[in-house]
């Protein structure tokens, strides 16, 4: 079987490692991959975007499957255009990928289903909106309502900073036509607990727990970033959560995508938080997060292709999801200034010992080296037996790697443990 994964992050390398266990498949594309993906799959550099290469690539190569893993593509219909072509894909159809394309689809999707999330109001008028944020206390959250680079959720921290967010996502078309409708919703508090689920449409799996850790610095200081690294399971989300969650917004939220003609098959992340009254959605995302699937993947002791087959087709129901009971740490490496500006091209050692647990995001092969490519350079992802083993581990790892200007955080997992000290 030859298949064919799009993207070219962390995320599709620990994706692409795990469909290598499947002994079934003969071969492994990625679309565009970077150069340490290179090591475990042939990268072809089309890019995540170019619907038509990608299709095109995939009749030309006699592509049977095919995984679309990042928000854009999704977006933009490449699992249509990849079914439509008869190339069976993981992944939900543009019609159900609007569950993370548009804040304004799915607060409204979920108001209407009495799905549990923070009060909100859309705005399509930045005249209303600034009326609207003049007369009310904050905090409140500021968002753009379609995909903004992970960069459209805004917490502001003065009146002024609300003002000004609103003048350039509205008026001033910072994240272009994303920005054309704003949602203002309540400001929650409460643990953060990622859950990512397999669901056919029909039945939904849920995937072990995790915890990103998303701004640039220790002690969740500074900028918001893609993440800087994700320990599993999370000890917040306990079998009662688990239960909650299961009940008012998992099977909630696929029923209600049915009940609008819009099913959603493939990988649906639920970000939640669990605040003082109950469990609430912060955000829908229509695939794999990024680093989660870094720890969540290597804990999943089921066949991953078999499962990704059987969402396609409708029999998730009775296919096996079965996690260990170990724990996950994942480090990241960034380079330095990320995610403002920084500097790239330095030498990515990696040593062989390592590099299975090792998932790059941000580098190039020239001349048969690795250099740094991105802001996020790679995940250094340790297993063990307790969550502070793990999180050892993976600093040790971490110590085996160098390029130039490297930066991480230092205190992946604390929070974690803690809670786990409670
Ligand atoms: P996102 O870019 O959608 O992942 O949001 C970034 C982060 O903003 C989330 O991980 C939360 O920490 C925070 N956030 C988003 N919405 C809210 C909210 N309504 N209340 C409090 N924090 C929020
Ligand atoms: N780690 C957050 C995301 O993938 O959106």
């Amino acid at each position: 079987m030859k298949v064919l994964v799009v993207g070219g992050g962390g995320r599709e390398h620990a994706i692409i490692k795990k469909l290598k266990e499947n002994k079934e498949i003969s071969k492994i594309y990625a679309l565009p991959g970077n150069g340490g993906i290179a090591r475990d799959a042939e990268c072809v550099a089309i890019g995540a975007t170019d619907i038509e290469g990608i299709v095109d690539f995939a009749v030309k190569e006699n592509i049977d499957y095919a995984v679309v893993a990042p928000d854009d593509p999704l977006v933009l219909g490449c699992v249509d255009a990849l079914n439509a072509k008869g190339i069976p894909c993981f992944g939900p159809e543009a019609k159900a990928a609007i569950i993370e394309g548009s804040k304004v689809f799915s607060k409204n999707l979920m108001k209407k289903y009495g799905i549990p999330t923070a009060e909100y109001e859309v705005f399509t008028d930045a005249a209303k909106a600034l009326e609207y944020v003049e007369k009310s206390e904050l905090p409140y959250v500021i968002k753009a309502d379609g995909l903004a680079l992970g960069k459209g959720v805004i917490i502001p921290e003065t009146k002024e900073e609300a003002m000004d967010a609103i003048i350039s996502i509205m008026n001033e078309g910072k994240f272009g036509k994303s920005g054309d409708q704003i949602v203002i919703e309540e400001f929650l508090t409460g643990p953060e607990v990622s859950v990512l689920a397999f669901t056919d449409g029909k039945v939904v799996k849920p995937m072990i727990s995790s915890m990103d850790h998303k701004r640039a610095h220790d002690n969740d200081e500074g900028l918001n970033t893609g993440g800087m690294g994700t320990i599993a399971p999370n000890p917040y989300y306990t079998e009662a959560a688990a239960k909650e969650c299961m009940e008012k917004i998992f099977l909630p939220t696929i029923n209600a995508m049915n009940a609008e003609g819009r099913t959603f098959k493939g990988c649906l992340y639920f970000g939640l938080m669990l605040t003082p009254k109950g469990a609430k959605v912060i955000e829908y995302n229509c695939r794999f997060g990024d680093p989660e699937t870094q720890v969540v993947l290597p804990l999943l002791e089921s066949d991953l292709f078999t499962i990704m087959k059987a969402v396609t087709e409708g029999r998730l129901a009775e296919t096996e999801v079965k996690f260990s009971s170990k724990h996950a740490c994942c480090v990241v490496m960034a380079s330095e200034g990320y995610p403002v500006s920084y500097k790239k091209g330095f030498e990515l050692t990696i040593p062989e010992a390592s590099e299975n647990k090792v998932y790059v995001a941000g580098a190039k092969l020239e001349s048969g080296k690795l250099l740094t490519n991105g802001g996020r350079v790679l995940g250094a992802t340790a297993v063990e037996d307790t969550l502070e083993n793990a999180i050892s581990a993976a600093y040790k790892l971490v110590e085996t790697i160098h390029f130039g200007n490297a930066f991480y955080r230092r205190d992946i997992g604390r929070k974690a443990l803690n809670a786990t000290e409670v």
